[in-house]
């Protein structure tokens, strides 16, 4: 891990902020976008300028902006670190771009199925071709952990045929908190001369665990972290990471901006750079002692709910599993304590909680809890271990010919049969439960009515 978190205070700059806030005292007259003029219509315009001279551009960085992202770049020691002002979903879709560019032909990406929706969006855009990896022993549509074992193997089925994989993709941590064991996949994957690339939206603290616990320090080649998940930053602002080891480093470092540019607004948002600017500095002024402390919060309210706590390795979120309660009716009585969820469905709640998070109000989900058990009577029969079954899919179009394809929506009671064309997934997770190109089964439109989901858009 890079030596600068070591101790607390490091002096870091903050270009972004710095001459946003002196553009702002300099009162400058604004002719130019946007068009608020810095009035306080919500508050906040005053510091929410565009590219004027001086305030360099996100996808031409040179100043200000590539100082910052320098600056990043030494926090989490990668070979290059660029910021995204539209989330993961931007780095995810300018990810599968990169590695589809280094292909000799076709890209095929070996991904685990519990993909977010922006990598169908972004497989659909570069073309390229999947192929799923499943884990059998699956409790819900949000998980998939692949064991080394598992992927060497797959590996080794694909060398074999000819085929092997431009890279693999993984998610880690998922929504649910199980996280991958990244080394030895990312071992696997070098062994082949594969790339290693992780969806780690919900895992930028990661870093500041122990000795480092984020993939960039366990040997994958590219990830990308929504900064705004578990960091104090605005709503869109994400990292995507290039590793010092990564497979094609010079060529993924050189044309990392251009990509990012493809799947971005030519307006990017300076409050989230200034929000992206000013986190680094947090995170080498004492982020490391405070997530430390958090984590053993968290850890002794985990103990307190041991029987419905779902083990993970995810260390900012407790998820909760009771038998017999919904993860919705759970989250309905949180709601009715003062307390809001990221997400539940009818098996899990899942709580995200940060060193921001005001620890004084963690007992709520205690009470939550023991209100919850009073609507428990006698034997608990439904249980996700028993009623959860991985489904199996096959592709009868790409990706990109369906997502491309004469469509319409119709109602999901209809849908057995239907090939999948936009890829249809309750926000959270947005993990879909058919994946474009794929044949509906009857079986999916019973997943489909437990995250309900009503409609879908299918191949005409
Ligand atoms: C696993 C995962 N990947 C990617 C994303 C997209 O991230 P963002 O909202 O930062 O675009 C999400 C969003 O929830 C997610 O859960």
């Amino acid at each position: 891990m890079s030596g600068i978190l070591e101790t607390s205070n490091v002096k870091m700059t903050t270009p972004i902020c710095d001459f946003v806030g002196q553009y702002q005292e300099s009162d400058t007259v604004r002719f130019h976008m946007p068009g608020h003029k810095g009035m306080p219509h919500l508050g906040m315009e005053a510091l929410d300028i565009t590219e004027v001279k001086g305030a360099d551009a996100l996808y031409e960085a040179d100043g200000i902006i590539a100082e910052s992202e320098a600056n990043v770049g030494h926090v989490f020691g990668t070979a290059r670190t660029v910021y995204s002002t539209e989330g993961s979903s931007q780095c995810v879709k300018a990810m599968i771009h990169l590695v589809s560019g280094l292909a000799d032909g076709k890209a095929i990406i070996l991904a685990a199925r519990n993909v977010h929706k922006a990598f169908i969006y972004g497989a659909a855009l570069a073309d390229c071709d999947v192929e799923w990896l499943y884990a059998a022993d699956n409790k819900s549509i949000c998980e998939c952990v692949i064991s080394a074992k598992e992927l060497e193997d797959k590996l080794l089925v694909m060398k074999e045929e000819n085929r092997l994989p431009v890279a693999v993709y993984i998610t880690s941590p998922d929504y649910l908190g199980n996280v991958q064991d990244i080394k030895a996949l990312a071992d696997v994957c070098h062994s082949f001369g594969v790339m290693l690339i992780v969806d780690n939206a919900h895992g930028a603290y990661l870093h500041f665990v122990g000795d480092g616990c984020h993939p960039m320090d366990l040997g994958a080649d590219m990830c990308c972290d929504s900064a705004h998940k578990t960091l104090p930053v605005l709503t869109g602002g994400a990292y995507l990471h290039i590793s010092n080891n990564a497979i094609a480093k010079e060529y993924l470092v050189d044309n990392v901006k251009n990509v990012m540019a493809i799947y971005g607004s030519t307006s990017p948002s300076y409050l989230i750079l200034q929000s992206l600017d000013m986190c680094n500095k947090y995170l080498v002024s004492g982020y490391k002692v405070r997530l430390e402390e958090c984590i053993e919060k968290l850890d002794a309210l985990r103990a307190k709910l041991d029987k419905y706590v779902v083990k993970t390795d995810d260390l900012l979120k407790i998820t909760l599993h009771m038998p017999g309660v919904s993860g919705q009716k759970l989250a309905d009585i949180l709601r009715s304590l003062g307390g809001e969820c990221e997400f539940a469905d009818k098996d899990y709640i899942v709580l995200m909680i940060t060193p921001d998070s005001d620890m004084s109000k963690l007992d709520i989900v205690q009470k939550a809890v023991s209100e919850a058990e009073k609507l428990l009577t006698g034997e608990c029969t439904s249980s996700v271990e028993d009623d959860y079954e991985v489904h199996y899919h096959k592709a009868v179009m790409t990706i990109r010919e369906a997502v491309f394809s004469n469509h319409e929506i119709i109602d999901v009671t209809e849908a057995e049969g239907r090939i999948c064309a936009a890829p249809t997934v309750s926000c959270p997770p947005a993990v879909p439960i058919v994946i474009s190109g794929e044949k509906i089964e009857a079986s999916d439109i019973e997943v489909f009515k437990a995250y309900g989901i009503t409609k879908v858009d299918v191949v005409k």
